[in-house]
């Protein structure tokens, strides 16, 4: 779950993809977020969380709806969810998507924010979200939202990554880079990340955090997982979901961005500079920035990148009491 810009559904192939470079990437039948899970484990966390007998929902930043349409299934046949976000135009996406899934009778999505919930207290019995939290400015006052909204004994699963961690796991594969470029490329990861929530944008490793906002907010029964899905490459690729996964990547890098947690060199410098990076720096490591992904790119191309790829993304839950 290397999410680095707030992405809420795939983007499209490579802009400057050339027809023989980027053919063999397609193949994948869904979304990019489609890879973060797999199904016997989301149906091990469901009869962990007892997830069968909810019967009201709510996904807070749902986006175009993905994250709730991935767990409906595993929540009661009859369960209704309620899905909100704070841009228009995905709320009408999630709207259209559901409606192509034949579960418009089940759905409804509105405009709203997650610190200001649209509903009354104790009207729910399981809120959620996933990546939603690590894009706030205050994490805490939205759990709190959250559990305003459960019923007693309600459920509260929230789904977020540890983006440091993750960069350091992918920087173990990297192709070309010595040590010190290594960990210069994840002294750039935590001056944007210090930006990013210095500039209140959100926290890209707050899954690291959320047990303790949890307990700050009074849930009880906290349990801490992680997924147990990994963004493993293996040349040749031959699985569907890891062409996706390079094609995302891939995707992100001929667009300019960094994989890591900026985004363009503007962006990124933004951010490095918010969290007290020194300016004079900061050109030597965007050029190793860029030569970090064009380095991914070529071994993707030529099919030699591998890597594990580890996702650190936790699932936390607790309880209203
Ligand atoms: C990365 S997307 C995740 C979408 C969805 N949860 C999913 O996993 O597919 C983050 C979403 O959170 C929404 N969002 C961010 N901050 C929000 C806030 N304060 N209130 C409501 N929605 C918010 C964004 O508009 C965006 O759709």
């Amino acid at each position: 779950m290397t999410e680095r810009a707030d992405t809420p559904a795939a983007s499209p192939a490579p802009a400057s993809a050339t027809a023989d470079e980027y053919a063999w990437l397609v193949g994948f039948e869904g979304d990019w977020r489609d890879t973060w899970w797999n199904r016997d484990f989301l149906d091990l966390m469901a009869r962990r969380l007892d997830l069968g007998a909810v019967h009201a929902a709510l996904d807070v930043g749902c986006g175009v709806g993905h994250w709730g349409r991935t767990l409906l299934p595993f929540l009661h046949p009859e369960a209704t969810l309620v899905g909100i976000d704070q841009e228009a135009s995905f709320v009408t996406q999630a709207s259209a998507q559901a409606e192509a899934h034949a579960l418009a009778s089940r759905t409804s999505y509105r405009v709203a924010q997650a610190e200001a919930l649209p509903l009354p207290d104790a009207s729910v019995d399981f809120a959620t979200c996933q990546t939603v939290l690590m894009h706030v400015a205050d994490p805490l006052r939205v759990i709190r939202e959250m559990r305003r909204v459960l019923r007693p004994g309600g459920r509260l699963l929230v789904v977020e990554p540890n983006n440091f961690a993750e960069k350091a796991a992918m920087l173990v594969a990297a192709p070309g880079l010595s040590r010190a470029e290594r960990l210069a490329l994840l002294t750039l990861e935590a001056t944007c990340e210090d930006g990013k929530r210095a500039l209140g944008r959100g926290d890209s490793s707050v899954g690291e955090h959320l047990p303790t906002l949890f307990q700050e907010a009074g849930l009880v029964g906290i349990q801490v997982h992680q997924s147990d899905k990994c963004a493993a490459l293996l040349p040749p690729y031959e699985a569907p979901e890891q062409r996706e996964e390079l094609r995302q990547m891939l995707t992100w890098i001929d667009g300019g961005v960094w994989l890591g947690a900026g985004g363009t060199r503007d962006e990124t410098q933004a951010l490095f500079l918010a969290g007290g990076g020194d300016p004079a720096d900061f050109d030597a490591l965007w050029t190793l920035a860029l030569r970090e992904a064009q380095a991914f790119r070529e071994a993707a191309i030529a099919r030699t990148l591998s890597g594990a790829r580890g996702i650190t993304c936790y699932l936390v839950s607790g309880r209203a009491p």
